[in-house]
C-alpha cells in the first residue's frame, strides 16, 4: 500500500439516479451494481488507495444511502473469505438530496477537505491504471487544477479539451452541441475522464459558478475556470479508461477488468504527455 497523503483527502462522486440502466437501478444505486468481480465503487476507493489517500468523502442520494454504509462501514474491510485487508480507509458519507452536478457535490466537501488539496473521483468511471504518479506529484507540490484526458471516438458524449495552435489548453467544453451550445461540435477528441485534483480555492470557484443549461453545476466550469487563468494541467491517461453509465459500457468494463485488472500501478514512474 502507498504511504499516506496526510496533505491530501479524496471524495468520491456516487449519487444520481442511472436512469439510462433502467430496470438494473431500480432498487439500487448504478455504483454498487456489479463490475468483474466488485461493486462498482470499489474501483474509485481503490484507486484512492493506491495513491495514498486515506480520508475518503462518498456523496451520494438519499434512497440507496443506508446500503453503501451496509457495504463500506467505516472504510476498514477484509476479504469475504476472511485474511487480506481489502481497503484500510477512513470513510465519511453525505447525502445529496438532489440532481445538482458533481460541482455541487464537490463544494458540498469544502469542510471536509479542510483546506487540503481534494482528488475526486466518479464513482462510475473505471480506470487501468491507478495514475499515481500525476496523483501524487500533484498533491505534492502541484496547484491549480489537474485534469486527465483519453482520446474517445464519442466526444460529444463528455467534456472535451480545446487546444490552441500550441497545445495549450484554451477552452473546456461540456457535451458540445447539448450542454455547451457555444459549440455546434466537439473542438477535440480528448475527453475529460472523471479524475480530478484541486487545490483548497476550488471551493470558492464553484462559489461563483451558475447553472448550466442542464440545470446542473458542472465540473467542466470548475476546469473552465482554472483555464482561464492557466493553471490547469492536462495528464494523458495511458491505459483504458471507461464510465458505466450504460448497460453495453457495464459489461465491457467487466470483460476488461477481468482480462487487464484495474488499478494498476506502473513500475516506470515517468508520466508521459503532461502539458499545461
Ligand atoms: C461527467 C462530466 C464530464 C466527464 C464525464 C466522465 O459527465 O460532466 O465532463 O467527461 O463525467 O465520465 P456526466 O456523467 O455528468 O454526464
Amino acid at each position: 500500500m502507498a504511504p499516506p497523503l496526510a496533505e491530501a483527502r479524496g471524495l468520491v462522486c456516487a449519487g444520481g439516479e442511472a436512469s439510462r440502466l433502467e430496470e438494473l437501478t431500480r432498487v439500487t444505486n448504478k455504483h454498487l451494481l456489479p463490475v468483474g468481480r466488485w461493486p462498482m465503487i470499489y474501483y474509485p476507493l481503490e484507486l484512492m488507495q493506491r495513491c495514498g489517500i486515506r480520508e475518503v468523502l462518498i456523496v451520494t442520494g438519499q434512497q440507496h444511502a443506508g446500503d453503501f454504509i451496509d457495504l463500506l462501514g467505516d472504510g476498514r474491510i477484509a476479504e469475504r473469505s476472511g485474511g487480506a485487508a481489502l481497503f484500510d480507509l477512513e470513510l465519511t458519507y453525505r447525502v445529496q438530496t438532489r440532481s445538482g452536478g458533481i460541482a455541487e457535490v464537490i463544494g458540498m466537501a469544502e469542510a471536509f477537505a479542510d483546506s487540503r488539496k481534494l482528488v475526486v473521483c466518479l464513482g462510475d468511471n473505471v480506470f487501468e491504471f491507478a495514475e499515481t504518479e500525476a496523483v501524487r506529484r500533484f498533491v505534492e507540490s502541484g496547484s491549480g487544477g489537474q485534469i486527465f484526458v483519453k482520446e474517445v471516438p464519442d466526444p460529444e458524449r463528455f467534456g472535451v479539451v480545446a487546444y490552441g495552435e500550441h497545445g495549450e489548453v484554451v477552452d473546456i467544453v461540456e457535451k458540445a452541441g447539448t450542454v455547451d451550445r457555444r459549440y455546434e461540435r466537439p473542438p477535440s477528441n480528448d475527453a475529460v475522464v472523471g479524475l480530478y485534483c484541486y487545490s483548497a480555492d476550488v471551493f470558492d470557484i464553484v462559489r461563483r459558478l451558475t447553472p448550466s443549461s442542464r440545470g446542473e453545476l458542472e465540473i467542466t466550469d470548475i476546469n473552465r475556470a482554472y483555464a482561464e487563468r492557466s493553471a490547469i494541467t492536462v495528464s494523458r491517461v495511458s491505459g483504458w479508461w471507461r464510465d458505466a453509465g450504460t448497460h453495453e459500457a457495464l459489461a465491457r468494463i467487466s470483460a476488461l477488468v477481468n482480462r487487464t485488472g484495474a488499478n494498476k500501478v506502473r513500475v516506470d514512474a515517468a508520466e508521459p504527455g503532461d502539458r499545461t
